[in-house]
């Protein structure tokens, strides 16, 4: 259903690599309410994935930007002003990778280099991203900004591995960033912790299948998909959440403050 929350307002959306993405649902969706945006991903995603399909789609363009590179940034920002006609009303940072989740290298015997390129692609993009944006000047007031995160930021989850202190590190950007941007420039920025999706970021991870069950039988209204990730989403990029900033939200079924449900315990006395 759609309530033309996002009519007229304009934005950039990174990370819409398959239709699994959340990038992607959240993209559809923002052109179902009213939004316009420019797609970005890194150019070699591109070539992989599925992006013109989306963009044909939803009648957007696609700029290629590798979100490490401040060069490819600024040129996104300001081609993505030029399409849309002025400033940008919200961004969604939908992105995340580690080399060493990858290449299934464990947490006790990382290869820094692999570390290091994970924490520039998933937590320190994000401050550039935020850094070029307001440099420029590019966003409207009341403008919105969200990035993706996980749980695995304040618990353990001994497979997430590095990409742990990569959310955590993301976290405290969108909090530090987010001070700056609300007090110069009336912008909010948030975070959003998903539960475990059936994407092919998610699906990298280790014992990712087990994982996603755990989570299911553990959370009361059970996982949130892409889509419901979409919609809230959304809630945060229209005018009816203009005082929300610097908060960490949790869209993941009550699962953050389960300690144990039925359904787990069920397997345990059998
Ligand atoms: P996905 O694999 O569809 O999206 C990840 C995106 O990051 C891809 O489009 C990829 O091309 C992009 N990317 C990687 N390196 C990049 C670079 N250098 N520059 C620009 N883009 C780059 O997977 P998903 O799950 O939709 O991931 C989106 C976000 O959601 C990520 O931040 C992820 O950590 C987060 N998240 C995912 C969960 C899951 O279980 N799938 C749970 C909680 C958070």
């Amino acid at each position: 259903m759609s309530y033309n929350l996002l009519k007229g307002k304009k934005g950039i959306i990174f990370g819409a690599l398959d239709a699994n993405s959340i990038a992607w649902k959240t993209a559809e969706r923002v052109h179902e309410e009213g939004g316009t945006f420019v797609l970005t991903n890194a150019p070699i995603a591109m070539r992989m994935g599925q992006i013109n399909e989306l963009a044909e789609k939803t009648g957007s363009q696609i700029i290629p930007a590798d979100a490490t590179s401040e060069e490819d940034l600024q040129n996104l920002v300001e081609q993505s002003m030029e399409i849309l006609g002025g400033k940008i009303d919200f961004v969604l940072h939908s992105i995340g990778m580690s080399v060493n989740v990858r290449k299934g290298r464990p947490y006790t015997d990382q290869k820094y280099d692999w570390t290091q390129k994970g924490t520039d692609v998933s937590a320190m993009s994000f401050h550039k991203v935020m850094q070029t944006l307001y440099k420029a000047d590019a966003m409207n007031e009341w403008g919105s900004i969200v990035a993706l995160t996980y749980m695995a930021a304040q618990r353990v989850f001994p497979d997430y591995n590095d990409m742990a202190d990569n959310k955590a590190y993301l976290e405290s950007i969108a909090r530090s960033f987010g001070y700056f941007f609300g007090r110069d420039k009336k912008v909010r920025v948030n975070t959003i912790s998903q539960s475990p999706t059936p994407t092919t970021a998610g699906q990298g991870v280790k014992g990712f299948d087990g994982f996603i069950s755990y989570a299911e039988k553990m959370s009361p209204l059970g996982n949130a998909t892409a889509m419901d990730c979409a919609n809230y989403t959304i809630t945060l990029f229209s005018d009816l959440t203009k005082r929300v900033t610097l908060q960490n939200l949790f869209n993941d079924g009550g699962f953050s403050n389960m300690g144990v449900s039925d359904a787990v315990m069920d397997k345990f006395v059998e």
